[in-house]
């Protein structure tokens, strides 16, 4: 059966250009089975007409709270029940920040506060707008009250700026729909749970770092934040308090837990300082860029040289910092080795005075940064468990028992 048959899907549209694409993602979802009501907001439809995607959707399209018309067919609360899961694409700062101070002065607001079903945002902005700390401040609420985010994804903007802020493309968003529908749905059979972790506050450092070079390009890497993301839906369903902290990455946040976005690693090294102190184990999964632009540019830098110098300074090591913290968490490092895996991966287990490293080698095929799968060698200080290739949902749920012993062991003694 496909995974939205039957899924009652409630697409809000708000007013940036990205809605040219809303004909083609509802036409998707109905092919993967979904049943697609489109709610749309008045800047939504200066971009395209209701008549659309009533066509498309094979359902009236709702655009106001106050049409006694619409309000007799399906109220608002009707149309907020009748909901199983709200997608908002493209979601403007405008939208997000509306949402985030529980404003309910249009329809697709009113829905948001009015449903118990999981809302997923796509947000779709400047990239300027996205790193506003407003915008961060709206999005970090809505993470922690559940919300999920799609995206964005980084690249050229309609207005030409390049950066994070595009919606992602209807491929993906379409696939992060399926895969947040089958993981609830998931969560609501695997009753009764276990939930060893409960009490327990686990925070996790995933994905890449970008340290800016000028307002346009950045120095990265491609870690994709799948391994972290699996560690912290793997603790989260076994009874965690979750907290991400995660690198721009293009992956839905799992249910239950709290996303706090970072760009760089002077960010996310912030962030880990001022949360660790409350975990109980601390996982960094994120691969942090070791050196960061001495002094980054303002404006972005002309190609009027052969050849360019950028000076480099080392970033703070995150999770080192932690490891010194006097309260420190169970701290739980990675190494990704191209070679004598073991012997490099004991030597930042002591020298990071870690209580745990998990080793894998990104020479071998299939395994890795940017994989689905993995293999992973776990040292402590006495001893090592090998984790053969795997999913990483699966290997994660295998890593997460394994810490869990060596914690609950570290307490006993
Ligand atoms: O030293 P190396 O980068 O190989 O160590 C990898 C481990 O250290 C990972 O757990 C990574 O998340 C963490 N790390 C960090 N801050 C850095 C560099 C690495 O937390 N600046």
């Amino acid at each position: 059966m496909q995974i939205l048959q039957g899924k009652k899907i409630l697409l809000g549209i708000s007013g940036g250009i990205a809605a040219y694409k809303t004909p083609e993602l509802v036409r998707r979802l109905k092919d993967k089975g979904a049943d697609v009501r489109v709610v749309m907001t008045e800047g939504a439809k200066a971009f395209i007409t209701p008549l659309t995607l009533q066509a498309v959707s094979a359902n009236a399209v709702a655009d106001s709270l106050l049409d006694t018309q619409a309000e007799l067919a399906m109220g608002h609360i009707e149309l907020a029940k009748w909901a199983d899961f709200i997608l908002i694409a493209p979601a403007t700062a405008d939208v997000i920040a509306k949402i985030s101070a529980g404003l309910a002065n249009d329809l697709l607001t009113t829905l948001c506060l009015a449903t118990a079903a999981p809302v997923a945002i796509a947000p779709a902005m400047n990239q300027q707008m996205w790193h506003n700390p407003a915008t961060q401040n709206n999005i970090n609420t809505l993470s922690t009250w559940g919300y999920t985010f799609f995206g964005p994804g980084a690249g050229e903007q309609a207005c030409g700026d390049i950066g994070l802020g595009r919606m992602l493309d209807v491929d993906e968003l379409v696939d992060l729909t399926c895969q947040q529908i089958s993981a609830l749905h998931k969560n609501e059979t695997n009753t009764p749970k276990e939930q060893p972790l409960a009490g327990q506050k686990w925070l996790i450092t995933a994905g890449p770092t970008r340290e800016a070079i000028d307002p346009v390009r950045y120095i990265s890497n491609h870690s994709s934040g799948k391994m972290g993301f699996a560690i912290a839906s793997a603790a989260q369903q076994l009874g965690a308090e979750v907290t991400i902290i995660s690198g721009p990455v293009s992956l839905a946040t799992p249910t239950h837990c709290h996303k706090i976005s970072v760009t760089s690693a002077i960010d996310m090294h912030q962030q880990a300082m001022t949360l660790a102190t409350e975990a109980n184990v601390f996982v960094a999964c994120a691969a942090v860029a070791d050196y960061r632009i001495d002094t980054i540019a303002n404006e972005k830098i002309k190609k009027s040289h052969d050849t360019m110098q950028l000076n480099l300074v080392k970033n703070p090591d995150i999770v080192a910092d932690v490891a010194a913290l006097t309260n420190k968490p169970f701290t739980v490092g990675f190494a990704a080795e191209t070679q004598d895996v073991e012997h490099y991966a004991r030597g930042k287990l002591a020298r990071k005075n870690l209580d745990m490293i998990a080793a894998n080698n990104v020479a071998e095929s299939g395994q890795g940064f940017n994989s689905d799968d993995n293999a992973l060698t776990v040292f402590t200080a006495n001893d090592e468990k090998v984790l053969p290739l795997t999913s990483k949902s699966e290997l994660a749920k295998q890593l997460v028992q394994h810490i869990r012993q060596k914690f609950e062991n570290s307490l006993k003694s």
